[in-house]
């Protein structure tokens, strides 16, 4: 069995890899867009607070537990924190399966998007209401399998390769040319007539508008950017050798995606504010926001624009593609760890059976009754968001409290001191300050915005 697992070639490709977890569609699609339906400023704040207090200190939890352990969620919980601590493994490979099922069809648009701006590009820009578009393509039922299943295909080539020739290898391509491409989109953003409203969007804080319904949803979307609450980063974390520095890694990993995240929120909202009429066709679609504002910022705005959207596009996808790889090895490495089902069957087996319920999700705009009109919570119809709801307001908020509970409670100091300071400096401050964290302060955070939630029955 040990020989189907793999190993991170270097310190960079994991960082990397992690790196291209956390960075994905949660960062240039759901933080945007849940932050316009939250209103910005306040939830931006408590966003920043729960990413430093609460996501942080769970990502180095999950890096040492599966470096510790050497084995995926199931295992590893069950290894270190005990016999019963495997069932939030089992959970986690569940949300795995369950968040996978819509983020696909999600990177499936960025397909859609790529496809269209090429076209544009080559044959000029009709000039067209974006919005209405978007509403066209998500109703398409037989346009969103075609894509979805596009990109499952993708996530299942990566997947099949293996840790080291798959995953970090994609990761040390996309990843630089990503960052180089926002940073364009940022400059051509700030000279915007809009971008002024959007830093007061994003940066005024106006607690008077802040509901605890907004603070699950900053809490559970810090889980959901960072990639943490369901075992991913500590099956990454098993791919991990000694030399390792836990700290630093998981420091880097969470600075790059909530700059990257702040940065795609910054551009989105400068094209919001500027461009006439965008605000009334992104309101009506919120969920559509990185599809609907930007194609008009490529061709109205943006220098070589017509260049960059293409390129832009098929960024997203490859950027959603690091985060749908560790997903879906999340659901692999389960197979192969517990199961004894070698690599390229378990990678096989797990694809398949992900896509079933990706079917769900892709059909969710189309009108099909049963698919889009299930609705389990208020405002929230269709698989899709019904799933995406569940997933970031409830599956990783409890996983992510299963986990500071295991690693602050069960785990023995001696394990997480030994995992978490390098052997010749003493690092007893670090350590004490994650501890007092991971044991107090993130469970409590955790309890309280779950219980304000409950006594103000606030589910939207
Ligand atoms: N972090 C990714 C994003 O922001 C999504 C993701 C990938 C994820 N793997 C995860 C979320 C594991 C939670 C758990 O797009």
């Amino acid at each position: 069995m040990q020989s189907d697992r793999g190993h991170w070639g270097s310190s960079t490709g994991f960082i990397l890899a992690a790196t291209g977890s956390a960075i994905g569609l949660g960062n240039l699609w759901r933080f945007p867009y849940i932050t316009w339906e939250n209103n910005g400023g306040a939830f931006v704040l408590v966003y920043l607070l729960c990413v430093a207090a609460v996501g942080m200190p769970i990502m180095m939890a999950e890096f040492l537990i599966g470096r510790r352990t050497q084995k995926s969620t199931v295992g590893a919980l069950r290894e270190c924190a005990g016999p019963l601590w495997g069932i939030f493994g089992v959970w986690g490979v569940l949300c795995a399966f369950l968040l996978l099922s819509y983020y696909t069809v999600i990177a499936g648009w960025s397909l859609y998007y790529f496809a269209r701006t090429a076209a544009w590009s080559a044959a000029g820009y009709p000039g067209l209401a974006t919005g209405d578009l978007f509403q066209a393509q998500v109703g398409n039922a037989g346009l969103q399998l075609v894509l979805s299943l596009g990109f499952s295909v993708a996530t299942v080539a990566v997947v099949w390769f293996g840790v080291r020739e798959g995953i970090e290898r994609l990761a040390r391509v996309s990843l630089p040319i990503l960052f180089g491409i926002l940073l364009l989109l940022l400059v051509s953003a700030l000279g915007m007539s809009g971008s002024g409203q959007a830093f007061g969007f994003l940066f005024q804080a106006s607690f008077a508008e802040l509901e605890a319904g907004s603070m699950l949803s900053a809490l559970g979307h810090s889980f959901f950017s960072l990639s943490v609450g369901m075992g991913a980063m500590i099956t990454y974390g098993s791919y991990l050798s000694r030399k390792q520095s836990i700290v630093k890694a998981s420091a880097a990993i969470v600075a790059l995606d909530t700059g990257i995240a702040i940065v795609a929120s910054i551009i989105m909202f400068s094209v919001i504010f500027s461009v006439a009429g965008m605000t009334e066709q992104v309101g009506a679609s919120p969920v559509g926001m990185l599809f609907i504002s930007l194609p008009e910022l490529f061709y109205t705005e943006v220098p070589f624009g017509a260049l960059l959207a293409p390129l832009f596009y098929i960024l997203v996808a490859v950027a959603g593609l690091t985060s749908t790889i560790s997903l879906l090895e999340v659901v692999t490495a389960y197979l192969i760890d517990e199961h004894a089902v070698e690599r390229h069957r378990a990678t096989l087996l797990s694809g398949a059976a992900v896509f079933v319920f990706t079917i769900f999700a892709a059909l969710s705009f189309s009108g099909t009754p049963f698919f889009s009109s299930l609705a389990v919570f208020a405002n929230k119809t269709g698989w899709f968001e019904t799933v995406d709801h569940f997933v970031s307001n409830i599956m990783l908020p409890t996983g992510g409290l299963a986990v500071t509970l295991a690693a602050g409670w069960f785990i023995s100091r001696r394990v997480s001191h030994g995992e978490l300071v390098d052997g010749n400096e003493p690092g007893w401050f670090r350590y004490g300050l994650w501890l007092g964290f991971i044991r107090f302060v993130a469970p409590a955070a955790v309890l309280a915005i779950i219980i304000a939630v409950l006594l103000g029955a606030d589910f939207s």
